[in-house]
C-alpha cells in the first residue's frame, strides 16, 4: 500500500528525471489474465487524461481483456479521474454511488480509481476509510504498474492503494489503443512547475518532465505512416517545452521537426503566456502544417488578480504577444480560459476581465467559477465574495462569449475552408470535423469522406457550429 503525500507533492529537486524504455512489462504469467473479460473506462477531466485512457487500454487489451459494450455489464470499470475542480469530483462521487449498486449485484466486478483524484491525499484517506469496495487505487506516475496491481487484487482479494507523491519519470513504452485513426494526442511534456496559486495539477502530475525530442518525432512519424492526418502535441505547458532538458532545444525547435515530418495538421495545448517565444510564432507562421489555432488562457484581466493568482504575466504584456501573434499569423484563431470568482475578486477586477474580453474579442473562451482545491495557497484565502455574485459574474462573461463566438464564426460565411472530416454528425444525416482554426463543420458529404481533408463552402454559421457543403471546382 502507498498512499499519496502532499508534502511529498508539493517538492520540486533538481534529480535527473529518469526516461524509461522498458519499465512496462508484463510477465509471462498474467499475459492472458482478461481472456474472456471486459473492461471500460469513464474518462473525466483534460486531454492528457483521454490519452492516458489510449494507455490504460492499450495495457488492459495486452492483458487479453476487450472493451465492454458500456460499463453497467462489465468486468472491470475503470475511472480515470480529475481534480481541477469541485464539480469534477462531484462527478466522480456521483457515479461511485451507481457503480457500488453494481459491486453489490456481482461481487466478481473489479472497480479501478485513477488519475488526478487518486493523487489527492484527502481523497484518497477518504476512499480507504469509506469506499472499502473500490478495489484499486493507482495514481497518475505508476499507470505502468497497472498488470502486477491487477494481478495482486484478483489474487488477494483485498484494497490496494498504489499511489506516489514523487516528482514523476518519463516512461517511453507504454501501449496505445486510439480512439480514432485520423486524429492522435501526443505527450511532449509531463507535470507542470508553474504553481498558479488555485491550481492542484502541479501535485497532481508531478514537475514538468519533457519527452525527448527523437521520441516524439518517431512517434509522430509512425502516426503519419499509419495514416494519421492531425497530431495534438499535449502537455500543460507546452510553450515551455525544453527547459528541463538541459539542452538549447525548445518549443519552436519540436515545432519545426514535428512540422518537417510532413503530417498534414499540427496543433498544441496549452500555450502558458509566460514562456511564447518570438522564435515559437516565427515558426508557425512559416509551416503550413502548423494549425493557426492558439488556446492561450488568459484567466483574469486584472493585474491584481493575475499576481495573486501568480500567472507571472501582466495584463499589457499579455495583450502585446496577443497581437504579435495576430499579426505575424494571419486568419489566427485565440481561444482562452478564464477563472471569475477568484478570492475577493472585486467587480472592478471583473469589470477588467470584461473590458479586455471586448478588447481581444476571443473566438472562444472556456470560462469557469474558481474552486478551492485542497493544499493549494488559494484555497487559504478568506473569501469575502457570495457564490450567488460568481455566478452571475459568470452569466455575464458568457453572454459575450458567446456573442463573439458568433462574430468569429461570421467571418467564415461563404469562405472555402480544409476540413478534416471525423465522421457522422450527431444531429442530421451530414458528417462532421474541424477547420484548422478548429470550427466545429457539419457537412452535406457522406462517410466515403471520413479521414480526408477537403475544401468545404461554409453556408451557415451559428454559434458553436457551423453548415457547409464540399466545394468541387
Ligand atoms: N495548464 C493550463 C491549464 C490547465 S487547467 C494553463 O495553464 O493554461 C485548465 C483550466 O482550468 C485553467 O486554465 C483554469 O482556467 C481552470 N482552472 C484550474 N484550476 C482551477 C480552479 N481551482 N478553479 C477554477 N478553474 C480552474
Ligand atoms: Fe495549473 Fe498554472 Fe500549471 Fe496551468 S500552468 S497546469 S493553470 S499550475
Ligand atoms: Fe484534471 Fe488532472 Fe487534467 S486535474 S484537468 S485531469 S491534469
Amino acid at each position: 500500500m502507498n498512499f499519496p503525500d502532499l508534502k511529498e507533492a508539493r517538492k520540486r529537486t533538481s534529480n535527473k528525471v529518469n526516461i524509461l524504455y522498458d519499465r512496462y512489462n508484463i510477465p509471462e504469467r498474467i499475459m492472458n489474465i482478461g481472456y474472456g473479460k471486459s473492461y471500460s473506462i469513464l474518462t473525466y477531466g483534460c486531454q492528457m487524461n483521454v490519452h492516458d485512457s489510449e494507455n490504460i487500454s492499450g495495457i488492459m487489451e495486452e492483458l487479453g481483456y476487450s472493451r465492454g459494450e458500456n460499463y453497467e455489464t462489465s468486468d472491470i470499470i475503470i475511472l480515470n479521474t480529475c481534480a481541477i475542480r469541485e464539480n469534477a469530483h462531484n462527478k466522480v462521487i456521483g457515479i461511485l454511488g451507481r457503480i457500488k449498486h453494481l459491486k453489490e449485484k456481482n461481487k466478481q466486478l473489479i472497480t479501478i480509481l485513477c488519475g488526478c483524484m487518486a493523487q489527492e491525499e484527502t481523497i484518497v484517506n477518504l476512499i480507504y476509510k469509506k469506499y472499502p469496495w473500490i478495489d484499486v487505487v493507482i495514481g497518475t506516475h505508476n499507470i505502468y504498474e497497472l498488470p502486477l496491481v491487477l494481478e495482486k487484487v484478483i489474487r488477494d482479494k483485498k484494497q490496494e492503494i498504489s499511489v506516489y507523491s514523487a516528482e514523476g519519470d518519463v516512461i517511453e513504452n507504454l501501449p496505445v489503443k486510439r480512439d480514432s485513426k485520423y486524429k492522435a494526442w501526443v505527450n511532449i511534456q509531463y507535470g507542470c512547475d508553474k504553481f498558479c496559486s488555485y491550481c492542484i495539477v502541479p501535485y497532481t502530475r508531478g514537475k514538468q518532465r519533457s519527452r525527448l525530442p527523437k521520441d516524439i518525432i518517431k512517434e509522430v512519424e509512425v502516426l503519419k505512416n499509419d495514416g494519421y492526418k492531425e497530431v495534438t502535441l499535449l502537455g500543460q505547458n507546452v510553450t515551455a517545452y525544453g527547459k528541463d532538458l538541459n539542452s538549447n532545444y525548445t518549443m519552436a525547435n519540436l515545432l519545426e521537426d514535428v512540422s518537417k515530418t510532413g503530417i498534414e495538421r499540427i496543433r498544441f495545448v496549452t500555450s502558458h503566456p509566460w514562456d511564447f517565444s518570438d522564435d515559437m510564432i516565427e515558426i508557425i507562421a512559416k509551416y503550413d502544417n502548423i494549425m493557426p489555432y492558439i488556446h492561450l488562457p488568459i484567466q483574469s484581466g486584472s493585474d491584481n488578480i493575475l499576481k495573486k493568482m501568480n500567472r507571472r504575466y501582466t495584463i499589457d504584456e499579455y495583450k502585446s504577444l496577443f497581437y504579435k501573434l495576430k499579426k505575424k499569423i494571419p486568419g489566427v484563431s485565440i481561444t482562452t480560459d478564464i477563472i471569475v470568482g477568484f478570492p475577493n475578486e472585486t467587480a472592478d477586477d471583473f469589470k477588467k476581465t470584461l473590458e479586455i474580453y471586448n478588447e481581444l474579442k476571443y473566438d472562444l473562451a472556456y470560462t469557469f467559477i474558481y474552486s478551492p482545491r485542497n493544499g493549494t495557497p488559494a484555497a487559504l484565502i478568506k473569501d469575502e465574495i457570495s457564490l450567488e455574485e460568481k455566478e452571475a459574474r459568470l452569466h455575464t462573461l458568457n453572454q459575450i462569449v458567446n456573442r463573439y463566438a458568433r462574430e468569429a464564426n461570421q467571418k467564415y460565411l461563404y469562405k472555402t475552408v480544409p476540413v478534416l472530416i471525423e465522421g457522422p454528425s450527431e444531429k442530421n444525416n451530414k458528417v462532421m470535423g474541424y477547420t484548422d482554426t478548429m470550427k466545429l463543420v457539419n457537412v452535406e458529404a457522406d462517410l466515403s469522406y471520413v479521414g480526408k481533408i477537403v475544401p468545404v463552402l461554409i453556408t451557415e454559421v451559428k454559434t458553436w457550429s457551423m453548415e457547409g457543403v464540399i466545394k468541387v471546382d
